[in-house]
């Protein structure tokens, strides 16, 4: 097991965040896992997994263990599914490429989501109308206390809109190792209503679109809205889109007769945050290296040398203004690390 010190974060989130992390070591086996966490020497543990989906506000005073486990296979088959056991190392988007490849379906909506394959039960990644929950089975996840694995089955995730156990209850208390995913081998189920999907395919002249044609729609899609954060630095959505109740609806349409929204049950609506955020004039909107992105006002950027701080500050200004203008609190959907 290899520790090194003052290791720059930089390449390992996508914010393209440079904090410092005082040790640092990379994780390749379940057993190095174990021994890692069990080392006395180092009293905070930091658990780093793709970095998509986090908030770097200063260097990191612990020993950061970059979870790079590796490997996937077919646990179960039968004609019509397959379950595949994905360890948590795998960066989500090449699975899905891998699954298109062997013409297994579930996965194709969620095309281009970054970051790894452990990390997708902790916010219930989704897309398009398609959540991890529809094709999950199960995760394996070690006991950060005991070093015990522990099998979760969907139930115990508790999924819920970019939420779940191990962001409520379990925060903290345990490493996701691997999840277990089932896929369709034939009759696949396309999801194309949500969203654009449909447009884009008739853009094609795709009438009997594949699994592969609704991952490219998405692919574009994605592609023409979500900066790419190899390229600018970001973290998808950084806020989730509010709920809020029908009594607080019924007054916000009132007054935003053209806000779009989605009605998630018969009590709740659900705003888009982007639309609320471009309402109070940021879409676009650049404070230094910080930005708010051109085309998606639900992503903030960095333009290359801003701190987390700067962007946590941009964050607040931005939820201030909502609150301000339409009474509605919106909150992150990133991890702020402070
Ligand atoms: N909108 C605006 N201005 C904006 C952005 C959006 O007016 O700057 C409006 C759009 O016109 C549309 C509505 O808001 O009417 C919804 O926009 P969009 O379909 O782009 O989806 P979203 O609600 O902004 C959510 C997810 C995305 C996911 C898309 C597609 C959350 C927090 N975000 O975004 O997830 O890709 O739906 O399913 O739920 C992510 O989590 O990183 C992510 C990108």
């Amino acid at each position: 097991m290899k520790i090194q010190q003052q290791v720059s974060l930089k390449k390992y989130n996508s914010f393209g965040i440079d904090a410092k992390a005082a040790f640092f070591c990379e994780i390749n086996t379940i057993d190095t896992l174990a021994k890692a966490l069990q080392l006395t020497a180092y009293t905070t543990k930091f658990i780093l997994g793709g970095g998509s989906n986090m908030l770097l506000t200063q260097d990191i005073d612990a020993l950061v263990l970059y979870i790079n486990l590796k490997g996937k296979n077919i646990i179960a088959e039968t004609d019509d599914y397959v379950v595949i056991e994905v360890m948590a190392g795998e960066n989500w988007h090449d699975l899905v490429l891998w699954t298109l490849e062997n013409d297994f379906g579930g996965l194709e909506n969620m095309s281009l989501i970054p970051g790894n394959s452990g990390t997708s039960p902790i916010q219930n990644i989704g897309a398009y109308g398609v959540e991890l929950k529809d094709v999950f089975v199960s995760c394996e996840a070690m006991k950060i206390s005991n070093q015990k694995i522990k099998t979760f089955s969907k139930t115990k995730c508790a999924f819920g809109y970019r939420e779940s156990y191990f962001k409520n209850e379990g925060k903290g208390k345990y490493i996701i190792t691997s999840v277990a995913l089932k896929l369709t081998k034939k009759n696949h189920k396309l999801n194309t209503t949500y969203g654009s999907i449909d447009t884009e395919l008739a853009k094609n002249n795709i009438t009997n679109p594949t699994i592969k044609d609704v991952s490219n729609a998405v692919i574009a899609i994605r592609s023409s809205k979500l900066p790419d954060p190899k390229v600018l630095g970001n973290s998808g959505s950084f806020f989730k889109n509010p709920i809020i109740s029908e009594k607080e609806f019924s007054v916000f349409s009132k007054n935003n007769p053209d806000a779009p929204f989605y009605q998630v049950s018969n009590k709740e609506f659900k705003i888009p945050a982007g639309w609320l955020i471009e309402q109070c004039g940021f879409k676009g909107k650049r404070f230094g290296d910080a930005g708010v992105h051109k085309n998606q006002a639900l992503v903030l950027v960095n333009y290359g040398q801003a701190s987390g701080a700067e962007i946590l500050a941009l964050a607040h200004k931005i939820m201030a203004a909502v609150n301000e203008k339409f009474n509605i609190c919106i909150l992150p959907e990133v991890n702020i690390i402070k």
